[in-house]
Protein backbone atom coordinates (compact mmCIF):
# COMPACT_ATOMS: atom_id res chain seq x y z
CA UNK A 1 0.00 0.00 0.00
CA UNK A 2 1.55 3.26 -1.04
CA UNK A 3 1.85 5.69 2.35
CA UNK A 4 0.96 8.88 2.28
CA UNK A 5 3.65 11.24 2.58
CA UNK A 6 3.94 13.98 5.31
CA UNK A 7 3.15 17.26 4.04
CA UNK A 8 5.82 20.12 5.42
CA UNK A 9 5.19 23.78 5.01
CA UNK A 10 7.69 25.37 2.73
CA UNK A 11 9.65 28.73 4.05
CA UNK A 12 8.01 31.85 3.37
CA UNK A 13 9.03 34.73 1.46
CA UNK A 14 7.32 37.92 0.58
CA UNK A 15 6.78 39.79 -3.09
CA UNK A 16 6.14 43.63 -2.57
CA UNK A 17 5.02 45.09 -5.81
CA UNK A 18 5.61 48.97 -6.61
CA UNK A 19 3.68 49.59 -10.12
CA UNK A 20 5.18 52.83 -11.15
CA UNK A 21 7.87 53.81 -13.64
CA UNK A 22 9.39 57.23 -15.04
CA UNK A 23 7.48 56.02 -18.22
CA UNK A 24 6.48 52.51 -19.48
CA UNK A 25 8.98 50.86 -21.85
CA UNK A 26 7.74 49.65 -25.33
CA UNK A 27 8.71 45.85 -24.48
CA UNK A 28 7.04 45.36 -21.07
CA UNK A 29 3.98 43.98 -20.28
CA UNK A 30 4.32 43.72 -16.41
CA UNK A 31 1.93 45.80 -14.17
CA UNK A 32 3.64 48.76 -14.40
CA UNK A 33 2.18 52.68 -15.10
CA UNK A 34 4.24 56.11 -15.74
CA UNK A 35 4.08 58.02 -12.63
CA UNK A 36 2.16 61.36 -12.75
CA UNK A 37 4.48 64.21 -10.85
CA UNK A 38 3.14 62.96 -7.25
CA UNK A 39 3.91 59.51 -6.62
CA UNK A 40 2.03 58.68 -3.69
CA UNK A 41 4.42 56.43 -1.62
CA UNK A 42 2.80 57.31 1.70
CA UNK A 43 -0.68 56.03 0.79
CA UNK A 44 0.66 52.79 -0.78
CA UNK A 45 3.04 52.17 1.90
CA UNK A 46 -0.39 52.28 4.09
CA UNK A 47 -2.49 50.13 1.97
CA UNK A 48 0.47 47.67 1.56
CA UNK A 49 0.55 47.09 5.61
CA UNK A 50 -2.88 47.07 5.68
CA UNK A 51 -3.03 44.02 2.43
CA UNK A 52 -0.10 42.34 4.31
CA UNK A 53 -2.73 42.20 7.88
CA UNK A 54 -5.70 40.89 5.69
CA UNK A 55 -2.69 38.00 4.30
CA UNK A 56 -1.36 37.64 8.15
CA UNK A 57 -3.41 33.78 8.36
CA UNK A 58 -1.16 32.75 6.12
CA UNK A 59 1.96 33.08 7.87
CA UNK A 60 1.49 30.00 10.69
CA UNK A 61 4.66 31.30 12.70
CA UNK A 62 7.19 31.35 9.78
CA UNK A 63 9.74 33.82 9.89
CA UNK A 64 10.57 35.41 6.25
CA UNK A 65 13.50 34.27 4.35
CA UNK A 66 12.91 36.48 1.76
CA UNK A 67 11.80 40.12 0.68
CA UNK A 68 11.72 41.51 -2.84
CA UNK A 69 10.95 44.60 -3.94
CA UNK A 70 9.28 44.29 -7.88
CA UNK A 71 8.17 46.84 -10.00
CA UNK A 72 7.50 48.50 -11.82
CA UNK A 73 10.58 50.63 -10.55
CA UNK A 74 10.64 50.40 -6.81
CA UNK A 75 13.91 52.68 -6.71
CA UNK A 76 11.73 55.45 -7.42
CA UNK A 77 10.04 54.89 -3.84
CA UNK A 78 12.42 57.32 -1.02
CA UNK A 79 14.13 55.29 1.85
CA UNK A 80 11.79 57.08 3.95
CA UNK A 81 8.75 55.43 2.80
CA UNK A 82 10.52 52.33 1.94
CA UNK A 83 11.98 52.24 6.08
CA UNK A 84 8.36 52.33 7.27
CA UNK A 85 7.14 49.62 5.39
CA UNK A 86 10.06 47.34 6.22
CA UNK A 87 9.47 48.22 10.02
CA UNK A 88 5.83 47.42 9.51
CA UNK A 89 6.73 44.24 7.53
CA UNK A 90 8.48 42.67 10.73
CA UNK A 91 6.66 43.77 13.38
CA UNK A 92 3.97 41.80 11.46
CA UNK A 93 5.92 38.48 10.46
CA UNK A 94 9.70 38.32 12.53
CA UNK A 95 12.59 38.49 9.42
CA UNK A 96 14.98 34.97 9.70
CA UNK A 97 18.65 36.00 10.73
CA UNK A 98 20.15 35.86 7.11
CA UNK A 99 16.97 37.44 5.21
CA UNK A 100 17.77 38.44 1.82
CA UNK A 101 15.78 41.73 0.98
CA UNK A 102 16.53 42.72 -2.91
CA UNK A 103 15.26 45.93 -4.69
CA UNK A 104 14.66 46.54 -8.06
CA UNK A 105 16.61 49.61 -9.29
CA UNK A 106 16.57 51.55 -12.34
CA UNK A 107 20.19 53.29 -13.78
CA UNK A 108 17.98 56.27 -14.51
CA UNK A 109 16.93 56.59 -10.71
CA UNK A 110 20.32 56.07 -8.66
CA UNK A 111 21.62 58.80 -6.33
CA UNK A 112 24.42 57.43 -4.22
CA UNK A 113 22.61 58.77 -0.66
CA UNK A 114 19.08 57.18 -1.34
CA UNK A 115 21.34 54.00 -2.13
CA UNK A 116 23.24 54.27 1.11
CA UNK A 117 19.85 54.60 2.81
CA UNK A 118 18.60 52.00 1.58
CA UNK A 119 21.81 49.90 2.77
CA UNK A 120 21.04 51.14 5.86
CA UNK A 121 17.17 49.77 5.97
CA UNK A 122 18.68 46.43 5.82
CA UNK A 123 18.28 45.91 2.25
CA UNK A 124 21.19 44.02 1.01
CA UNK A 125 20.32 43.26 -2.74
CA UNK A 126 20.08 45.15 -5.48
CA UNK A 127 18.96 44.25 -8.98
CA UNK A 128 19.08 46.58 -11.41
CA UNK A 129 17.97 47.10 -15.00
CA UNK A 130 20.43 47.55 -17.28
CA UNK A 131 18.97 45.57 -20.23
CA UNK A 132 21.96 47.08 -22.68
CA UNK A 133 24.89 49.56 -22.38
CA UNK A 134 24.84 50.34 -26.05
CA UNK A 135 23.20 53.76 -26.56
CA UNK A 136 21.54 52.40 -30.37
CA UNK A 137 19.91 49.22 -28.24
CA UNK A 138 18.92 51.63 -25.04
CA UNK A 139 17.13 54.24 -27.85
CA UNK A 140 15.21 51.14 -29.03
CA UNK A 141 14.01 49.92 -25.67
CA UNK A 142 13.07 53.19 -24.91
CA UNK A 143 14.95 53.18 -21.90
CA UNK A 144 15.51 56.52 -19.58
CA UNK A 145 19.29 55.76 -19.12
CA UNK A 146 22.09 55.61 -21.04
CA UNK A 147 25.52 53.42 -21.00
CA UNK A 148 27.43 55.06 -19.15
CA UNK A 149 24.87 55.77 -16.45
CA UNK A 150 24.50 51.98 -16.19
CA UNK A 151 28.25 51.33 -15.47
CA UNK A 152 27.75 54.26 -12.94
CA UNK A 153 25.43 52.58 -11.08
CA UNK A 154 26.78 49.69 -10.29
CA UNK A 155 29.76 51.25 -9.18
CA UNK A 156 27.90 53.02 -6.92
CA UNK A 157 25.75 50.19 -5.76
CA UNK A 158 29.31 48.84 -4.23
CA UNK A 159 29.95 52.53 -2.99
CA UNK A 160 27.23 52.12 -1.06
CA UNK A 161 27.98 49.31 0.59
CA UNK A 162 25.84 46.55 -1.71
CA UNK A 163 28.47 43.64 -1.91
CA UNK A 164 25.67 41.30 -3.63
CA UNK A 165 23.86 42.83 -6.87
CA UNK A 166 22.32 42.08 -9.63
CA UNK A 167 22.69 43.15 -13.12
CA UNK A 168 19.25 42.50 -15.47
CA UNK A 169 20.67 42.22 -19.09
CA UNK A 170 18.33 41.33 -22.00
CA UNK A 171 19.33 40.02 -25.66
CA UNK A 172 17.78 38.90 -29.10
CA UNK A 173 17.62 42.99 -29.25
CA UNK A 174 15.78 44.71 -32.56
CA UNK A 175 19.16 44.50 -35.33
CA UNK A 176 21.56 42.72 -32.35
CA UNK A 177 24.59 40.73 -33.89
CA UNK A 178 26.69 38.33 -31.95
CA UNK A 179 29.33 40.55 -31.58
CA UNK A 180 26.67 43.03 -29.88
CA UNK A 181 25.49 41.39 -27.25
CA UNK A 182 28.76 39.95 -25.91
CA UNK A 183 30.01 43.48 -25.83
CA UNK A 184 27.26 43.84 -23.67
CA UNK A 185 28.10 40.53 -22.03
CA UNK A 186 31.51 41.70 -21.36
CA UNK A 187 31.02 45.30 -20.08
CA UNK A 188 28.40 43.50 -17.49
CA UNK A 189 31.37 41.08 -16.58
CA UNK A 190 33.49 43.87 -15.85
CA UNK A 191 31.39 44.97 -13.59
CA UNK A 192 31.57 41.98 -11.34
CA UNK A 193 27.77 41.17 -9.92
CA UNK A 194 27.53 38.32 -8.16
CA UNK A 195 24.67 37.59 -10.39
CA UNK A 196 23.40 37.96 -13.93
CA UNK A 197 19.96 37.42 -15.05
CA UNK A 198 19.85 36.90 -19.01
CA UNK A 199 16.62 37.40 -20.76
CA UNK A 200 15.80 37.30 -24.21
CA UNK A 201 13.51 39.40 -25.92
CA UNK A 202 9.99 37.96 -26.15
CA UNK A 203 7.31 40.59 -27.79
CA UNK A 204 4.50 40.66 -25.68
CA UNK A 205 0.82 41.23 -26.19
CA UNK A 206 -0.45 44.43 -25.32
CA UNK A 207 2.96 46.48 -25.20
CA UNK A 208 3.76 48.85 -28.22
CA UNK A 209 6.12 46.29 -29.76
CA UNK A 210 3.49 44.05 -30.33
CA UNK A 211 1.29 46.80 -32.15
CA UNK A 212 4.47 47.99 -33.93
CA UNK A 213 7.38 45.06 -34.21
CA UNK A 214 10.67 45.76 -34.13
CA UNK A 215 13.30 43.82 -36.32
CA UNK A 216 14.76 41.09 -34.24
CA UNK A 217 17.56 38.50 -35.07
CA UNK A 218 16.91 35.45 -37.21
CA UNK A 219 16.73 32.23 -35.00
CA UNK A 220 20.53 30.99 -36.11
CA UNK A 221 21.58 34.47 -34.85
CA UNK A 222 19.71 34.19 -31.45
CA UNK A 223 21.35 30.35 -31.18
CA UNK A 224 24.87 31.68 -31.60
CA UNK A 225 23.91 34.16 -29.11
CA UNK A 226 22.69 31.68 -26.69
CA UNK A 227 25.61 29.01 -27.21
CA UNK A 228 28.60 31.88 -27.29
CA UNK A 229 26.75 34.38 -24.02
CA UNK A 230 26.60 30.98 -22.14
CA UNK A 231 30.04 30.10 -22.68
CA UNK A 232 31.07 33.56 -22.05
CA UNK A 233 29.46 34.02 -18.87
CA UNK A 234 30.83 30.24 -18.00
CA UNK A 235 34.21 31.17 -18.39
CA UNK A 236 34.18 34.27 -15.82
CA UNK A 237 32.65 32.10 -13.33
CA UNK A 238 28.79 32.62 -13.83
CA UNK A 239 27.04 29.09 -13.32
CA UNK A 240 23.45 29.20 -15.46
CA UNK A 241 21.03 27.21 -12.31
CA UNK A 242 17.98 28.97 -14.00
CA UNK A 243 16.76 29.31 -17.87
CA UNK A 244 17.82 32.79 -17.31
CA UNK A 245 19.98 32.88 -14.09
CA UNK A 246 23.66 32.70 -14.05
CA UNK A 247 25.47 33.17 -10.61
CA UNK A 248 28.60 33.78 -8.62
CA UNK A 249 29.55 30.54 -6.52
CA UNK A 250 26.81 30.70 -3.12
CA UNK A 251 25.07 33.81 -4.54
CA UNK A 252 22.12 32.33 -6.33
CA UNK A 253 18.91 34.51 -5.67
CA UNK A 254 17.41 32.95 -2.56
CA UNK A 255 13.97 34.76 -2.97
CA UNK A 256 13.76 33.63 -6.83
CA UNK A 257 15.09 30.15 -5.60
CA UNK A 258 12.08 29.86 -3.62
CA UNK A 259 9.92 30.51 -6.66
CA UNK A 260 11.25 27.63 -8.75
CA UNK A 261 11.76 25.15 -5.49
CA UNK A 262 7.47 25.46 -5.00
CA UNK A 263 8.11 27.47 -1.95
CA UNK A 264 5.44 30.01 -0.11
CA UNK A 265 4.91 33.51 -0.84
CA UNK A 266 3.02 36.16 0.41
CA UNK A 267 2.62 38.77 -2.55
CA UNK A 268 1.42 42.28 -1.48
CA UNK A 269 0.74 45.63 -4.07
CA UNK A 270 -1.12 46.07 -7.05
CA UNK A 271 -1.81 43.13 -9.03
CA UNK A 272 1.11 40.91 -6.70
CA UNK A 273 0.75 37.08 -7.03
CA UNK A 274 1.03 34.74 -4.25
CA UNK A 275 1.45 31.08 -3.64
CA UNK A 276 0.33 29.63 0.09
CA UNK A 277 0.40 26.09 1.64
CA UNK A 278 -1.96 25.47 4.93
CA UNK A 279 -0.69 22.79 7.70
CA UNK A 280 -3.00 20.51 6.05
CA UNK A 281 -1.29 20.44 2.25
CA UNK A 282 -4.16 22.40 0.82
CA UNK A 283 -1.94 25.08 -1.47
CA UNK A 284 -3.81 28.19 -3.41
CA UNK A 285 -2.71 31.01 -5.71
CA UNK A 286 -3.67 34.48 -4.50
CA UNK A 287 -3.37 37.55 -6.42
CA UNK A 288 -4.58 41.12 -5.97
CA UNK A 289 -6.10 43.87 -7.76
CA UNK A 290 -4.45 45.23 -10.58
CA UNK A 291 -4.75 49.22 -10.97
CA UNK A 292 -2.67 51.32 -8.73
CA UNK A 293 -5.86 53.75 -8.69
CA UNK A 294 -8.30 50.58 -7.67
CA UNK A 295 -4.94 49.09 -4.66
CA UNK A 296 -5.47 52.65 -3.65
CA UNK A 297 -9.31 53.31 -2.89
CA UNK A 298 -10.23 52.48 0.67
CA UNK A 299 -13.72 51.38 -0.86
CA UNK A 300 -12.16 48.79 -2.79
CA UNK A 301 -10.71 45.00 -1.53
CA UNK A 302 -7.09 44.11 -1.79
CA UNK A 303 -7.60 40.61 -2.90
CA UNK A 304 -8.67 39.70 -6.18
CA UNK A 305 -8.97 35.91 -6.68
CA UNK A 306 -8.01 33.07 -4.75
CA UNK A 307 -7.74 29.45 -6.48
CA UNK A 308 -7.27 26.37 -4.82
CA UNK A 309 -4.94 24.24 -6.93
CA UNK A 310 -7.09 20.75 -7.47
CA UNK A 311 -4.68 17.36 -6.79
CA UNK A 312 -4.69 17.00 -10.44
CA UNK A 313 -3.12 20.35 -10.82
CA UNK A 314 -0.80 20.08 -8.53
CA UNK A 315 2.36 18.05 -10.36
CA UNK A 316 2.08 20.45 -13.29
CA UNK A 317 2.48 23.79 -11.27
CA UNK A 318 5.62 21.78 -8.93
CA UNK A 319 7.65 21.13 -11.92
CA UNK A 320 6.77 23.94 -14.09
CA UNK A 321 8.98 25.62 -11.44
CA UNK A 322 11.64 22.80 -10.64
CA UNK A 323 12.47 21.94 -13.99
CA UNK A 324 13.39 25.80 -14.90
CA UNK A 325 16.79 24.99 -12.50
CA UNK A 326 19.69 23.28 -14.21
CA UNK A 327 20.26 20.51 -11.53
CA UNK A 328 15.98 20.46 -11.11
CA UNK A 329 15.67 19.10 -7.69
CA UNK A 330 15.53 16.17 -4.89
CA UNK A 331 12.84 13.94 -5.93
CA UNK A 332 11.12 14.02 -2.43
CA UNK A 333 10.80 17.57 -2.51
CA UNK A 334 8.11 16.44 -4.83
CA UNK A 335 5.82 14.85 -1.88
CA UNK A 336 7.25 17.58 0.80
CA UNK A 337 5.65 20.55 -1.23
CA UNK A 338 2.68 18.69 -2.57
CA UNK A 339 2.19 16.15 -0.01
CA UNK A 340 1.48 13.27 -3.13
CA UNK A 341 3.34 10.72 -3.31
CA UNK A 342 5.86 10.00 -5.83
CA UNK A 343 4.02 7.55 -7.11
CA UNK A 344 1.81 10.11 -8.74
CA UNK A 345 4.30 11.35 -11.21
CA UNK A 346 5.48 7.52 -12.35
CA UNK A 347 3.71 7.22 -15.62
CA UNK A 348 4.52 10.64 -16.97
CA UNK A 349 7.91 10.60 -15.87
CA UNK A 350 8.82 6.92 -17.48
CA UNK A 351 7.25 8.68 -20.69
CA UNK A 352 9.49 12.27 -20.67
CA UNK A 353 12.56 9.59 -19.16
CA UNK A 354 12.27 7.21 -22.62
CA UNK A 355 11.57 10.44 -24.86
CA UNK A 356 15.22 11.41 -23.48
CA UNK A 357 14.06 14.74 -21.54
CA UNK A 358 14.15 14.00 -17.84
CA UNK A 359 16.93 11.95 -16.47
CA UNK A 360 16.85 8.86 -15.69
CA UNK A 361 17.87 9.22 -11.91
CA UNK A 362 15.20 7.83 -9.54
CA UNK A 363 16.78 10.15 -6.64
CA UNK A 364 16.14 13.40 -8.88
CA UNK A 365 13.67 15.30 -10.80
CA UNK A 366 15.82 17.34 -13.34
CA UNK A 367 15.51 17.97 -17.33
CA UNK A 368 17.85 16.91 -19.74
CA UNK A 369 19.67 19.59 -22.55
CA UNK A 370 16.85 18.15 -24.79
CA UNK A 371 14.10 18.84 -22.19
CA UNK A 372 15.61 22.06 -21.61
CA UNK A 373 15.10 23.00 -24.67
CA UNK A 374 11.74 21.95 -25.40
CA UNK A 375 10.58 22.62 -21.62
CA UNK A 376 7.16 23.46 -22.51
CA UNK A 377 6.86 19.94 -24.59
CA UNK A 378 7.70 18.35 -21.67
CA UNK A 379 5.43 19.75 -19.37
CA UNK A 380 2.66 18.59 -21.36
CA UNK A 381 3.17 15.00 -19.96
CA UNK A 382 1.79 16.13 -16.56
CA UNK A 383 -1.13 18.56 -17.60
CA UNK A 384 -4.07 17.32 -15.77
C1 LIG B 1 9.94 43.83 -13.86
S1 LIG B 1 11.34 44.26 -14.78
C2 LIG B 1 11.92 45.35 -13.51
C3 LIG B 1 13.24 46.03 -13.70
C4 LIG B 1 13.23 47.54 -13.75
N1 LIG B 1 11.92 48.07 -13.78
C5 LIG B 1 13.96 47.98 -15.00
O1 LIG B 1 13.41 47.72 -16.08
O2 LIG B 1 14.99 48.58 -14.87
C6 LIG B 1 12.41 42.86 -14.64
C7 LIG B 1 13.21 42.51 -15.86
O3 LIG B 1 12.46 41.77 -16.79
C8 LIG B 1 13.08 41.84 -18.05
N2 LIG B 1 12.02 42.02 -19.07
C9 LIG B 1 10.99 42.86 -19.03
N3 LIG B 1 10.25 42.72 -20.16
C10 LIG B 1 10.83 41.76 -20.92
C11 LIG B 1 10.55 41.15 -22.19
N4 LIG B 1 9.50 41.52 -22.92
N5 LIG B 1 11.38 40.17 -22.63
C12 LIG B 1 12.43 39.78 -21.88
N6 LIG B 1 12.74 40.30 -20.69
C13 LIG B 1 11.95 41.29 -20.19
C14 LIG B 1 14.02 43.03 -18.01
O4 LIG B 1 15.35 42.57 -18.05
C15 LIG B 1 13.72 43.66 -16.68
O5 LIG B 1 14.85 44.24 -16.09
S1 LIG C 1 11.30 50.33 -16.21
FE1 LIG C 1 11.14 48.07 -15.95
S2 LIG C 1 9.08 47.66 -15.15
FE2 LIG C 1 9.15 49.80 -15.86
S3 LIG C 1 8.28 49.70 -17.90
FE3 LIG C 1 10.50 49.52 -18.12
S4 LIG C 1 10.97 47.28 -18.01
FE4 LIG C 1 8.87 47.60 -17.32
Amino acid sequence: MIQKPVFQLPPLALYVHIPWCVRKCPYCDFNSHAAGPNLPEEAYVDALLADLDSDLQHAYGRPLTSIFFGGGTPSLFSAKALGRLLEGVERRIPFAGDIEITLEANPGTFEQEKFAAYRRLGINRLSIGVQSFQAEKLKALGRIHDGDEAVRAADMARAAGFDNFNLDLMHGLPDQSLEDALGDLRIAIAQAPTHLSWYQLTVEPNTVFWNQPPVLPEDDTLWDIQEAGQALLAEHGYAQYEVSAYAQPERMARHNLNYWTFGDFLGIGAGAHGKLSTPDGSISRTWKTRLPKDYLDPAKQYSAGERVLTVDELPFEFLINVLRLSDGCAAELFSQRTGLPLEHLAEARAQVEQRGMLHKDPTRLAATREGQLFLNDLLQYFLP
